[in-house]
């Protein structure tokens, strides 16, 4: 075989290099990427994992009665950070007060991390019976004193610190007027920097990896996928991957298993390495398949 031909088969496994195929990532909102399985609209993402892009194109995050701008997002982690609240001008009382601080709907696939360390500002003398640290020597009040934006809360006395995550506060950081009325987060804090080198405040939420998308005849699938009953029992059907293919859910559509693409390119390169080198007792490699 020529080296011409076999530059024809190198270039015809080229395409199996990108395998996947984003076919429902939503588009741009203003100049942030939008990765699956976020949703904007009905007609893209998953409808499980709405959040909402404004006129201005941000990306704001809905709790259950208020939103937060999406300063970032990790799609590889499955993780956003929001903006949480600010203080009301010259107070100790954040802005959400009304909404009784960041809640979200537990039916929904979003979660406060773990790598969120709460401070939770202006609180009663209730708190101290918590398990949260309201200590003098609580970070709270380092970072009372060491922030002008915060100064108000100086006047303040009480003030805890926690790391969230805990079953009680992985869908609500509660601030309410029998409690603590001012808070704010940050996302993996060195808690040994100075306040002066701390991060911009956020709150990280992560969310479940999602399931098939929910179909309610053939025509919602692609080519790839069929309409079936989900066998988890949950009365609903999914598109699920035709044999061969399996889902990938960071980009939402079906791929071809790695093993085989990567197996196919390999049989290929060496095939064609074989053959424009003209090696002629070079070994035979065996390619194991694995679906
Ligand atoms: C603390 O919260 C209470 C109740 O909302 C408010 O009246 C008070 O002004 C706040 N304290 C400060 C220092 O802002
Ligand atoms: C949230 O909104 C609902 C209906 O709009 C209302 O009934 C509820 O009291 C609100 N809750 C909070 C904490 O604001
Ligand atoms: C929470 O989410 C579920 C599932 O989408 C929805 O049915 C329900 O109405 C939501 N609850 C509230 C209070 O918004
Ligand atoms: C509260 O936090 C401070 C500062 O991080 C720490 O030195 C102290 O041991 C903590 N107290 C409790 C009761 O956990
Ligand atoms: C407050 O901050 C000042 C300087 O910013 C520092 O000198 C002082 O020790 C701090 N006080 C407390 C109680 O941390
Ligand atoms: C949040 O959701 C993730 C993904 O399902 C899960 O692994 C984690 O345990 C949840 N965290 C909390 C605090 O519920
Ligand atoms: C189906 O999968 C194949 C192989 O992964 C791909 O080439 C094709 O574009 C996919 N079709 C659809 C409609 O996603």
């Amino acid at each position: 075989m020529p080296p011409t031909a076999a530059l024809l088969l190198l270039a015809a496994a080229l395409p199996l290099l990108s395998l996947s195929y984003a076919a429902s990532r939503c588009p741009d909102c203003g100049s942030t990427t939008v990765p699956y399985p976020l949703s904007t609209s009905p007609t893209c993402g998953d409808q499980s994992y709405k959040v909402r892009c404004d006129a201005g194109g941000t990306l704001l995050f809905d709790t259950l009665n208020n939103s937060y701008p999406i300063t970032s997002i990790n799609p590889e982690g499955q993780r956003l950070v929001i903006q949480p609240a600010s203080l009301l001008d010259n107070t100790c009382v954040t802005s959400d007060l009304v909404h009784q601080g960041v809640q979200l709907n537990s039916s929904l696939p979003f979660n406060v991390t773990s790598s969120n360390t709460i401070l939770y500002l202006n609180c009663t003398t209730t708190l101290l019976n918590s398990p949260l640290n309201c200590s003098s020597a609580s970070l709270c009040h380092t970072y009372v004193n060491g922030t002008r934006d915060a100064a108000a809360c100086g006047a303040a006395p009480i003030c805890c610190t926690f790391r969230a995550g805990g079953s009680t506060t992985s869908y609500s950081i509660r601030v309410r007027d029998a409690g603590c009325r001012a808070y704010t987060s940050f996302v993996n804090l060195d808690t040994s920097e100075p306040v002066s080198l701390w991060p911009k405040p956020g709150m990280e939420i992560q969310w479940v990896l999602p399931p098939e998308p929910v179909c309610g005849a053939q025509s919602d699938c692609d080519g790839n996928s069929t309409c079936r009953a989900d066998p988890a029992g949950s009365g609903v059907s999914r598109c699920f991957c035709i044999a061969g293919l399996t889902w990938d859910p960071t980009q939402g559509v079906c791929v071809e298993s790695k093993f085989f693409g990567t197996c196919i390119l390999s049989y290929i390169l060496i095939f064609a390495a074989r053959v424009t080198m003209d090696v002629p007792n070079m070994c035979v490699y065996m390619c194991v398949c694995v679906f």
